[in-house]
């Protein structure tokens, strides 16, 4: 069932992932194309794609994603690539909003605008890839003080036995 549900999560990536940094390269003006007819068959084209394949895709990585936290042990790592999947969601949205300016007839996603969409999505994309494969600890130096401290109770969660008193990332935990 893991292998199963990673392989479907590592697809479903796949698909979005690349739909993110191919997609803006296909919005496109007017005065770039041979024809106006040019231009409606790539809108065309680029609104199928994200409508059919690159938004399901996404909705499945995070489907996925999802169920993947009930099988594996979720370190701070995962709190981290939460943040940067966002930013991939925020770029996906962007790529929505420009081609739905691109319905109208006047429309014009200049070429910077598509360049800050490409590099948008490269950066949040090696943001998650770099999160996800090196698994790193939040500093316990940006917590603030009151999260790192006991409130005189017993936490719910800390098991006792010879591993208490040290996560899995190998902190002090609070009593
Ligand atoms: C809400 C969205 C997501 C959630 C909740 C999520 C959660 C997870 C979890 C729990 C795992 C299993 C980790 C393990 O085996 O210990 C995993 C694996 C993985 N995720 Fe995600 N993920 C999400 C989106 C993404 C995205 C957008 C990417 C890439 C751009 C990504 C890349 C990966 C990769 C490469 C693995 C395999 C890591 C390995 O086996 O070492 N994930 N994800």
């Amino acid at each position: 069932m893991l292998i199963a549900l990673k392989s479907v999560h590592i697809i479903a990536i796949a698909i979005w992932a690349g739909g993110l940094v191919a997609l803006p390269a296909l919005l496109r003006r007017d005065d770039e194309m041979a024809s106006r007819a040019a231009v409606v068959r790539l809108h065309h084209f680029s609104r199928f794609a994200y409508d059919a394949l690159v938004s399901p895709a996404a909705v499945l990585a995070i489907a996925t994603g999802t169920g993947l936290i009930f099988f594996v042990v979720a370190d701070d790592w995962l709190f981290l690539k939460l943040v940067a999947v966002a930013g991939m969601v925020g770029v996906h949205m962007l790529i929505g909003r420009v081609l739905d300016q691109l319905e109208s007839p006047d429309a014009r996603p200049t070429r910077w605008k598509r360049a800050a969409l490409v590099a948008g999505a490269v950066v949040t994309i090696l943001a998650v890839l770099t999160l996800v494969l090196g698994r790193p600890s939040i500093p316990e130096s940006w917590m603030p003080g009151w999260l790192l401290e006991g409130q005189g109770e017993e936490l719910p969660l800390v098991s006792e036995g010879p591993s208490a008193g040290s996560s899995s990332s190998g902190r002090e935990t609070p009593t």
